[in-house]
């Protein structure tokens, strides 16, 4: 079974939509463990409620939480097999990146390679979508490297956005539809139907 962690910094419904897809049966994989670098968002609250160990990163060594030096002998220790991104606004430390090449996804709630990149989280990316004018937006599951929003695309879903009338209108539309994107990725990746062929990643 396919051992996953998941990194968090808010509200935890991409956390909740793998939680589901597990208690449904689509997914076969285990939750392992949670990681967070905001030990009071509504994510950590799910990650105890449905009884997930749960790990505070914090950049330098303190007591009770996990020092970005410790992060990968930890991750190994656990046997994680994928490093799941569901909202995590910090970068991930380069020794996690370099010991999980290709087993560290994020998902993103725009088409990128547009709207991604630093600062672009949350609603900075959806006003940014709304203010474009763009007609269709999407999220985006992706690999992880040393940069922002910047690894190669792993899947995305184009959704109209041609009636809005608010940023908030295109979150909402956005986010239903990373509900099921996320868990589709991982079942990809579980069933071994991810691919990288040619420089492009296929999935069948
Ligand atoms: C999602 O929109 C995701 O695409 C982005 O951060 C948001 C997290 O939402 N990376 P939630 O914490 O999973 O509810």
């Amino acid at each position: 079974m396919l051992k996953i962690a998941v990194f968090v910094s808010g509200r935890g419904s991409n956390l909740q939509a793998i939680l589901d897809a597990k208690s449904s049966g689509f997914l076969n994989v285990e939750v392992a463990a949670v990681f967070t670098d905001r030990p009071d968002s509504g994510a950590v609250e799910r990650a105890k409620g449905n009884s997930i160990p749960v790990w505070v990163i914090c950049k330098e060594k303190k007591s009770g939480s996990v020092s970005n030096e410790e992060l990968s002998g930890l991750l190994g220790k656990l046997k994680i097999d994928l490093i799941v991104l569901a909202g995590f606004l910090k970068l991930v430390p380069e020794s996690v990146i370099d010991h999980f090449e290709n087993k560290i996804i994020n998902i993103h709630p725009a088409l990128l390679p547009s709207f991604g990149g630093k600062g672009m989280y949350g609603m900075n990316v959806h006003r940014a979508v709304f203010n474009s004018s763009a007609k269709i937006t999407g999220p985006t599951v992706h690999f992880v490297d040393k940069l922002y929003d910047n690894g190669k695309i792993i899947a995305q879903r184009a959704v109209d956005i041609s009636d809005v009338n608010s940023p908030e209108e295109i979150a909402e539309r956005v986010l239903k539809v990373e509900h099921e994107l996320l868990p589709f990725v991982i079942k990809k990746i579980e069933e071994g139907k991810v691919k990288t062929i040619n420089e492009r990643v296929v999935v069948f």
